[in-house]
């Protein structure tokens, strides 16, 4: 998101193009709303942070191998999370099991990582993804953070393993996020929404195909907050699960949590920092009846991080922010059995939010940590 969206009495960010912005002003002087320009030239703040990835690994190719070890001073690519993942399935064989969960539209591996003392049969799991926005770069970021951790320093936190296996998704949308990487920095959707009726040609003169995957979940799906414009940023797809990498989440929680191992769901996103609770789908819902235990679990997480330096992130309801149905979030909570389910909105950075430098990647990453390890302690007692 581009910070708040437009909620009645709240302030909002957006993006206008040269040309439109005359426009753009004039019409909010004539309805007396009151706005600046908070960033004259986005283009260049883009620019800056690609240079900044190019010199990041330039050094770092000079120091060691980029391929199989996780960074955290540029934003690792695809092919570098898909490595440093078999890396450590390689390395530490009993800890660590790799499952392909189906393939994006693009034909790119959805990789969970397993990470599990005992071989995947613990009594409670926790499922963490990142990166169903492709832009949202610090997202997988924090999830490798927390595979590194979990992996190679399994000693210091063998308390959050005792008992309790880790399922990782660091790309929920691998194709969105190339696609950010190498194309359109702000790209949101995935890379896919079929376009197969005989509208098909109108469309694709009209903008690049692609469906907001957290909105494509098949709970309440399209009752707010979401689109059925195929070009618009929240474009819900043509129906419920009708993208791939939402199918291929779906069908992998419906699998492995049979059983109601699975106690909590960390989806992360950004820019807040937030965390957010469901339901989202609606703000005139009935609250879930854990509501409580929901809000106590993220006011502890959000006092670690502040403790480890962090701004304070903002507990709320997800709706409270704004009412969006076919989120992952929900459906974890609603269909899956995940009753902990939790948008994680962590910091944004610079004027944009979503392009936080690759500078900033490390105190974000380790403060969120001192966060998710809450989140897996009170885990742990569900
Ligand atoms: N920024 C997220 C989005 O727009 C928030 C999702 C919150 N969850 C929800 N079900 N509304 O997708
Ligand atoms: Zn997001």
């Amino acid at each position: 998101m581009w910070s708040r969206a437009a909620v009645l009495g709240r302030e909002t960010t957006l993006m206008v193009s040269p040309s439109a912005l005359r426009r753009v002003q004039h019409h909010l002087e004539a309805h007396l709303v009151p706005h600046a320009v908070g960033e004259h030239d986005v283009q260049s703040l883009v620019d800056k942070e690609a240079q900044e990835q190019v010199q990041a690994r330039a050094r770092l190719m000079s120091t060691k191998s980029l391929q199989s070890n996780a960074t955290f001073d540029t934003y690792m690519r695809y092919d570098e999370i898909q490595a440093y993942l078999k890396q450590l399935e390689a390395d530490y064989p009993n800890l660590v099991q790799l499952q392909s969960i189906g393939k994006s539209y693009e034909g790119r591996d959805m990789t969970v990582i397993r990470v599990s003392l005992n071989g995947g049969q613990s009594p409670r799991a926790v499922l963490v993804d990142a990166g169903i926005h492709a832009r949202e770069w610090i997202a997988p970021a924090t999830a490798v953070y927390l595979i590194n951790q979990l992996v190679e320093h399994t000693a210091a936190h063998r308390n959050l393993l005792d008992g309790m296996d880790w399922y990782i998704l660091p790309l929920v949308n691998p194709d969105g996020y190339e696609y950010s990487q190498t194309k359109d920095r702000f790209w949101r959707k995935n890379r896919g929404a079929p376009r197969d009726s005989w509208l098909a040609w109108f469309w694709n003169m009209l903008c690049e195909r692609g469906a907001d995957v957290n909105r494509n979940f098949g709970f309440h799906w399209m009752e707010a907050g979401a689109s059925t414009y195929p070009c618009a940023e929240t474009f819900a797809g043509s129906k419920a699960f009708s993208e791939v990498e939402s199918q291929n989440l779906r069908d992998f929680v419906l699998a492995q949590n049979a059983d109601g191992r699975f106690k909590m769901y960390l989806t992360l996103h950004s820019y807040g920092p937030m965390i957010l609770y469901p339901y989202g789908y609606d703000y005139r819902v009935t609250p879930a009846p854990d509501t409580q235990e929901l809000k106590s679990i993220a006011e502890e997480a959000n006092a670690a991080m502040v403790a480890a330096g962090s701004v304070p992130f903002t507990v709320e309801n997800s709706a409270e922010l704004y009412p969006a149905a076919g989120g992952s979030d929900d459906w974890a909570k609603g269909v899956g059995g995940i009753a902990k389910s939790y948008t994680i909105e962590l910091h944004g950075g610079g004027r944009n939010g979503f392009d936080l430098p690759a500078s900033q990647i490390w105190d974000s990453v380790t403060q969120t940590f001192e966060g998710l390890k809450v989140f897996g302690v009170r885990a742990k007692s569900l």
